[in-house]
Order: structure tokens, then sequence, then C-alpha cells
């Protein structure tokens, strides 16, 4: 029997609308989520943690133990980059630790942990941690297409993820460009050589989620993530009142569609409501041209935009056929955070100035192994041209990074502040941004107890 994963809480809000969605909008849903039936909803990771600091203002820890203390059946789970966390560079061991030892006490019961290279000693350190503390942990492939990304470098990968002793394997298709039959394949092939259960992971960007997840329940998977729609579809999970009936009855997960349907009733409300002026038609559409190039949306439209800024508009097509070509020099990345970016921006200054004429950082970066071992080797002109005969590094990047906690502990201190250890481990990830909130709800923090002493200070008058 197939169990339902729910991202309705963090990929679909994540991807329909800019992980906008606030915990105060959350609340009056999380009693009826735990009566759904889920296996597990993710709620926590990705870019919620960023979001929240930088937009929302909300502090990502308190949104954690408020849905704990009111999920309490259905488990909660949480997207880690492995050792980017829920940043975009590596972390030293020491705070990846501590970062999985606080998810986990604050309510966390599923990591999945997956590396943009899906270069395992990347994953390694959080996944040791979380098994040791004793959550069940997911170990991500990262799916994407190229010519070496074959079934059989797919279960050479999965194999080395299982040799962690995670609980489930993952297939990650966050562009949306897996296929049903491939997708079947790759369940059938990890299922019977690994004896592992199975999770896919689609999204609807190309069209295909729907029908991936058929042929993955007819291969044997174990589970499939979906949202409730209207929070589902167009660049996110794809709905799980649509996946239900594309199932035989014998086959369709043990989901209560009543109460989903109270839930999405009030998705529809709060949306078209307080959430209306986040909804963009183009994201909650398919593309499936993203199944002809590979490229995420999002990307075309920023190179649109600054081809349009130097009239050049005509050279999208030489920028979408170098991205191929850049990909292909680094050893055929998976075009996810932060590699899309990477690559992205190395193909737009090709196209603009020659060929690698003007490198940027992180590709230099990139060259020398400081975000991992790409798939396969990066060619050796390119390296030879980017570094210029310095030497790429041949160890795990982490392992060239000193010890963190205990000098940012010392630091916040230092400016003033009485830290928790949630604090110390957000200011460790993002120190600019932690800073400012922490300032912030000081201010708050303070205006309150003036507020509340002028209130006694008031009723004692009026007695
Ligand atoms: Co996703």
């Amino acid at each position: 029997m197939v169990e339902i994963v729910d991202t309705t809480l963090r990929d679909a809000h994540q991807s329909l609308i800019a992980t906008r969605l606030k915990t105060e909008d959350m609340i009056p849903i999380l009693d009826l989520i735990d009566k759904t039936g889920f296996y597990s909803i993710e709620m926590w990771g990705g870019a919620t943690f960023d979001v929240m600091l930088r937009y929302l203002k909300e502090d990502p820890w308190e949104r954690l133990r408020l849905i704990r203390e009111r999920v309490r059946r259905v488990k909660l789970q949480m997207l880690l980059r492995g050792q980017n966390l829920v940043g975009y560079r590596h972390y030293p061991d020491d705070v990846v630790e501590k970062f999985v030892e606080l998810s986990y006490k604050n309510g966390i019961d599923v990591f999945r942990v997956f590396d943009a290279l899906n270069d395992v000693r990347n994953m390694a350190t959080s996944i040791r941690k979380a098994k040791r503390l004793g959550a069940i942990v997911q170990g991500t492939i990262t799916y994407t297409v190229s010519p070496v990304h074959t079934l059989e470098y797919y279960l050479k990968l999965a194999e080395e993820i299982a040799s962690l002793e995670v609980d489930h394997i993952v297939i990650k298709d966050m562009a949306g460009i897996l296929d049903p039959y491939t997708c079947f394949n790759l369940v059938k092939e990890i299922k019977s050589r690994l004896k592992i259960p199975v999770d896919v992971h689609s999204h609807f960007t190309g069209g295909l989620a729907i029908a991936n997840y058929v042929k993955a329940v007819e291969a044997g998977a174990d589970f499939v993530d979906t949202s409730i729609s209207p929070l589902a579809f167009g660049s996110g999970q794809p709905g799980i009142q649509s996946l239900y009936y594309a199932l035989p009855p014998e086959l369709r997960p043990r989901v209560n569609m009543d109460v989903i349907r109270e839930i999405s009733a009030y998705l529809e409300k709060i949306l078209f409501t307080k959430y209306k002026s986040l909804l963009d038609v183009k994201i909650f559409m398919p593309d499936p041209n993203v199944l002809e190039h590979q490229i995420p949306g999002g990307m075309i439209s920023n190179f649109l935009q600054q081809l349009r800024q130097m009239n050049a508009e005509d050279r999208l097509k030489e920028v979408l056929e170098e991205v191929r070509r850049v990909r292909e020099d680094l050893g055929w990345p998976p075009l996810v955070t932060p590699t899309s970016q990477i690559v992205g921006a190395q193909a737009f200054l090709n196209v603009i100035n020659g060929r690698y004429v003007v490198v940027t950082k992180e590709v230099r970066d990139y060259v020398k192994g400081l975000y991992g071992r790409p798939p396969a080797p990066i060619k050796q002109e390119i390296i030879e041209a980017v570094l210029k005969g310095e030497k790429p590094i041949d160890v795990r990047p982490a392992d060239l990074l000193k010890p963190a906690l205990e000098d940012c502990r010392r630091e916040l201190l230092e400016k003033g502040f009485n830290p928790s250890e949630e604090d110390v481990v957000t200011y460790c990830i993002f120190p600019d941004l932690a800073l400012e909130f922490f300032e912030k709800s000081k201010t708050r923090q303070k205006n309150k107890i003036e507020k509340a002493v002028e209130e006694l200070w008031d009723s004692v008058l009026g007695v």
C-alpha cells in the first residue's frame, strides 16, 4: 500500500507562492492534517528557513514547535541540503551535527537529505547524525537527464546511499523532467536490488508527475509526494485528490478524503484572498518545454531579463545551447540550487564575452572541487583554463572547514544577546539575517514588557 508524504506546508508553497505561507495561516488546519492519514508532512527546511527570517520575520524554530504541538500522529519531515543544511554554502561538521540534533529535539521525525551534485560525502555527516539520534532518514537521488545519468549510474548511487543505512531512498525530480517509464524502471530496480523502501518526489512542471506516480506505484513504490489542491500542480507537486482517483481502488493510499476536502476548502479561501497577489498564472501552469531542454523555468526568465537589458533578446537560443555545453564541460551537474545558478551565470557570460574569457568565482570554486565531486570528470582543458595551474582539492569540501559553533556563540554573547542553542545555529547559517531578526524581536519583546508594565500601572491607578 503506497503512503503519502504531503508537501503542502513546504515544497508546495515554496514552488507556487514563493514560500510565503505564514505560520498563522497554517495553524487552523493542523488538527485536520493530523486526521488525514498521511505518512508524513514535509513542513520545514528547503527555502522556508531563509524566507521566514528574511521576509516573514518569523522564527523557524518557533514554527516547528507550534506544528509539533498540534500534529502528533502524522510524522514531521524536513528537507536538508546535506552539508549546506538550509543555506547555500558548506558548513563545518559541528554546525551540521548541532542543527540536526536541534531539529530532531524540536520535533522533526524524518530527515530527507540531498546534495546538488549527488556527492554522497556531502550527505554523510547529517545522515549519520540523524541515524544516531534515532530519526528516520531518507537518502536522496537528485534526478537529472544527461549522457552520464544512466540507470546504472543511479543504481550505483542508490547503493552508495544505502550503505549509509538510510531508511528510504528518494528519487527527487525537482525539475519535473522524470518520465513514467524511467520512473518505473528506477523504482523497480532499486527495490529489487537493494530491498529498501522507495519514495518518489516529482514536480508537475513537465505535466508528467501523476503518470510518474501511477507507474511508481505499479513498480512497488512505498511513498509518493503530493500536496493538497489548490496548492498543487504547476511547478509544485500533483494534488492528492487527483492521484487518489488515478489509482485503482486496491492501490489507493489510505487517506481520509473528507478531511482533505475540508483542508482544500480552507486553502482555496486563503489563496484567493490573503495570498491573491502571489498567484502567478505561469507558475500554476505546466511547461512541457522543460522536457526538451531540461532548463528550469526560473532560469529562462532570468536569461530573458538580462538579455533584454543588453538589447540581445534574440540570443536566448544561443544561451540555452551554451547551458548544455557548460554542463558537459563541468561534468553534467544536475540543475538545482546552487548548481543551476553556477551553470546559468557562466553560460550567459560565455555567450556575451566568448567562452571562459570571464570566469565567475563560483565556477572557479566548483572546478577547484569546493562544491564536491561532479557526476562526471570536469574536462581537462576547462580545469587548466580556469585554475591556471592551481590544483583541485581531493578531499571532501567540509574537511577544509574549521569548527564554528563556539565562535558563533561567543560572537552573539559579545554583541549583548543571550542566545538559545537554536539561535546560535541560526546565526551560524545566516549571520546577517539572524542579527537583524534578533534585534527586531528584542525591541518587540521590550515593547511588550513596557506595555504590560504600563497596563499594570493603569490598573493599579484605576483601583
Ligand atoms: Co521538490
